[in-house]
């Protein structure tokens, strides 16, 4: 091994992990450290050595990247919500399109990576906010966990959540401390309130508040009647049931306790209601811009069968269903299929099916009932596609795969599957769906090859 324990070490930066660390090599020997940049040359400490790879601490910089800045955030260096904000926005950008090259050298083709298409600063973008709450030596916490941990840094303004989310936690905090509500303890699995959960419209005409509690004993009159009358654009207060010793921060049962369960916001002038429990992109803006590409890659042109699978509460299909001849989405969460079936409605949209259930299931009866789809749109949570709906994929073989992916390296191993059975692309978009965070969206169309 090239490199102890506790020992310090210079070398340059000459590449970035998934995560946003630099990567310096010793002799050969990956370390990789938290806030350093590309080409820059630093001193490290070695705090973690196996014999594949080490982690090292910055110590100095012997001469800084001109990408670099100074967070932004006072609450950076302990929170675990983002990752990158010692990197200018430009530098953000180029990174997050470094992460999708390298995830891509697995192909067996060189494929054109775009720019990542960025947001406008990368600030007070995040639509929602899960707000974990603690008690600590009898004073009420809110704020965001450290990276890795379940350890709460409270927090009274969050760079990335939108200016009404940072006056809600604010105004929230103070009236369940007056009101004394029991706060839940993760250790003991006792107490009521577990966290608070702030979403709105891209406008904030409308802001919906769920409080997920560990039993369902309603304490929050006092808080609703409230915010209700301070605040007209709370069109929707819920209760969220969950009372199971779990990570998983929102159970299935829900109470509404003022207004409506869903919210409702536009996007790419469709209407959208929105229920505490489905899905919903949490960057407005880069939303429309993402979903822009997904459609322009289709090139539809009005005559096509197409499929949106996970669907969510069916953005991307209803966003495009007046421009085809029929749409059938798939979608595993009852609420946001329920969502979906309703926003069709919503928007006059007469040419959709949508069914709940899990796509590789779904599909599976789609070729039995011997639907041929023109376009698939595929837009899967971050492990990917399973293979038993790959397989389906290619069993129906539509002209046009349009992959909409939170996860690059899973989207990688997908394409290669679909590389192998009949699947070509060229290009790869880049998109910055969550600024400060290692987080990167990408688009893809994968084209069927005629031989
Ligand atoms: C990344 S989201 C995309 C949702 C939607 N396309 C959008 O843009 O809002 C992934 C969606 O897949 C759903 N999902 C997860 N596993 C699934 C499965 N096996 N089959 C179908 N849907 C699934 C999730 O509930 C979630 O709504």
């Amino acid at each position: 091994m090239a490199i102890t324990k506790n020992n310090y070490y210079e070398g340059t930066v000459v590449d970035y992990t998934h995560e946003g660390l630099g990567v310096i090599k010793i002799d050969g020997y990956p370390v990789f450290i938290q806030d350093a940049l590309l080409n820059e040359s630093i001193r490290f400490k070695a705090i973690k050595v196996n014999s594949k790879f080490g982690y090292g601490k910055l110590i100095d910089i012997i001469n800084k990247s001109e990408n670099r800045i100074e967070p932004p955030c006072p609450y950076y260096f302990q929170c675990g919500g983002c990752q990158i904000q010692s990197m200018s926005y430009e530098e953000q950008l180029e990174f997050k399109r470094i992460v999708v090259k390298n995830n891509m050298r697995r192909l067996p083709i060189d494929l054109l990576i775009h720019p990542t298409v960025g947001d406008n600063d990368g600030n007070y973008y995040r639509n929602k906010s899960q707000i974990p709450v603690q008690m600590r030596d009898g004073k009420l916490e809110m704020g965001f966990y450290r990276e890795r941990s379940h350890d709460l840094i409270n927090i009274d303004h969050c760079l990335i959540q939108k200016d009404i989310h940072n006056e809600l936690m604010l105004r929230t905090k103070e009236l369940i401390e007056a009101e004394n509500i029991s706060i839940y303890d993760e250790k003991k699995h006792q107490g009521l309130l577990r966290h608070v959960i702030i979403r709105s419209s891209h406008d904030d005409a409308q802001v919906q508040i769920t409080f997920v509690t560990n039993g369902k004993e309603n304490v929050f009159r006092n808080i609703t009647n409230t915010l209700a009358a301070e605040y007209p654009n709370i069109k929707s207060i819920v209760q969220n049931i969950n009372d199971r010793k779990t990570n998983v921060i929102m159970g299935r049962e829900n109470k509404v306790r003022h207004g409506e369960p869903y919210i409702v916001d536009t996007l790419l002038g469709k209407q959208f209601k929105i229920r505490t429990n489905s899905f919903y992109q949490v960057n407005h803006r880069q939303t429309e811009k993402l979903y822009q590409l997904a459609i322009d890659a289709a090139e539809l042109k009005g005559d096509e069968v197409i499929v949106d699978t996970y669907c969510g509460i069916g953005t991307i299909g209803l966003s495009v269903a007046d421009k085809v001849k029929q749409l059938i989405g798939i979608e595993i969460v009852e609420s946001a299929v329920l969502d979906a079936r309703e926003n069709a409605k919503l928007n006059n949209v007469e040419n959709a099916t949508f069914y709940q259930g899990a796509s590789e299931d779904v599909m599976k009866e789609l070729v039995v009932d011997g639907i041929k789809p023109d376009v698939v749109f595929v837009d899967p949570p971050r492990k990917g596609c399973h293979t038993d709906f790959l397989e389906c994929l290619i069993e129906v073989s539509p002209e046009k795969i349009i992959y909409v992916s939170c996860n690059p390296s899973t989207l990688a191993r997908d394409m290669k599957y679909l590389m192998a059975n009949g699947y070509t692309a060229k290009e790869v978009r880049p998109l910055d769906m969550f600024p400060q965070t290692n987080h990167v969206e990408s688009v893809v169309l994968l084209i069927k090859v005629h031989k």
